[in-house]
């Protein structure tokens, strides 16, 4: 099967989960200070990844409620995020999605990010542009700050990034038209690379929250750093990402001294 196949039916058993459990008690459990996973998370990785195994059992994984290969990488590398977004899920707020991600000899080839509750699929290969839907998509052409609408996320798990946030917040809210805090980082990727949003940060992230967003956005054109400029590394925890024309804008006014 292709890699895009194998992403769009992944992305659609975990919907299908994600929505037959939308709305009743779930199992919740804490995975350190502010940091939650509910049954229906874990659930949606296993039913991933042992799909995926079926079609390419020499695959490695990580994934974030699982440790299934110990750090070992094989040439096909997913990085899967079940539920990005589950503090929004818990709440029955219907923002989050599901992200799939696949490295190919260490590069990142192909991504895949689900919004269940709009039923839209955010697919990219390295090269080949981005899709919602199959339809290709770009981002935004807005080159004026005063005019963008911008998304971060706040970790709340870790509290080293507090100030930071606050002091972006504050020094961005008056510069754009708004600033929304949605709560799912991969999906306001997704949002991002089809132009509802003009640029996003964020600070702490892990690599399953960006590895499939950050194709996404710079297939459609749009530009993915370090905070400070650098050359993003998903192993990195700070990220901006815009339609490329207020990226220099947005790294001149972000700062992370950590
Ligand atoms: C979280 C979401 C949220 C971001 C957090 C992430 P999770 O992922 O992406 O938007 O602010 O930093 O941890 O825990 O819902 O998979
Ligand atoms: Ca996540
Ligand atoms: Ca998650």
């Amino acid at each position: 099967m292709k890699f895009e196949d194998i992403m769009r039916q992944s992305c659609n058993l975990a919907g299908e989960i994600m929505m037959d459990n939308f709305g009743l008690n779930k199992e919740i459990k804490s995975k350190g200070p502010n940091n939650w996973v509910t049954e229906v998370d874990i659930k949606i990785e296993k039913k991933i990844i042992n799909f995926i195994k079926k079609h390419y059992p020499t695959s490695s994984f990580l994934a974030e409620e699982s440790n299934e290969n110990n750090g070992v990488r094989s040439d096909l590398h997913w990085i899967i995020d079940p539920i990005d977004g589950t503090n929004n899920y818990i709440h029955n707020y219907p923002f989050f999605c599901v992200s799939i991600a696949l490295m190919i000899d260490g590069v990142i080839a192909h991504g895949s990010i689900y919004d269940p509750n709009r039923k839209e699929f955010f697919y990219s290969e390295k090269g080949g542009g981005c899709y919602l839907n199959d339809k290709p998509i770009l981002v935004s052409s807005n080159h004026n700050l005063s005019q963008t609408l911008l998304c971060t996320g706040f970790i709340t798990s870790n509290k080293k990034y507090a100030q930071a946030n606050v002091e972006n917040f504050k020094n961005l809210l008056y510069k754009c038209r708004s600033i929304r805090r949605d709560g799912s980082a991969a999906l306001d990727l997704a949002y991002l690379a089809c132009g509802r949003l003009d640029g996003f940060w964020e600070l702490g992230l892990n690599p399953w929250d960006t590895a499939a967003g950050i194709l996404l956005v710079t297939e459609a054109g749009g530009a993915v750093t370090r905070i400070n400029g650098d050359t993003y590394d998903i192993n990195k925890k700070d990220i901006v990402a815009s339609n490329s024309l207020i990226h220099g804008d947005l790294v001149n006014i972000l700062k992370c001294d950590l």
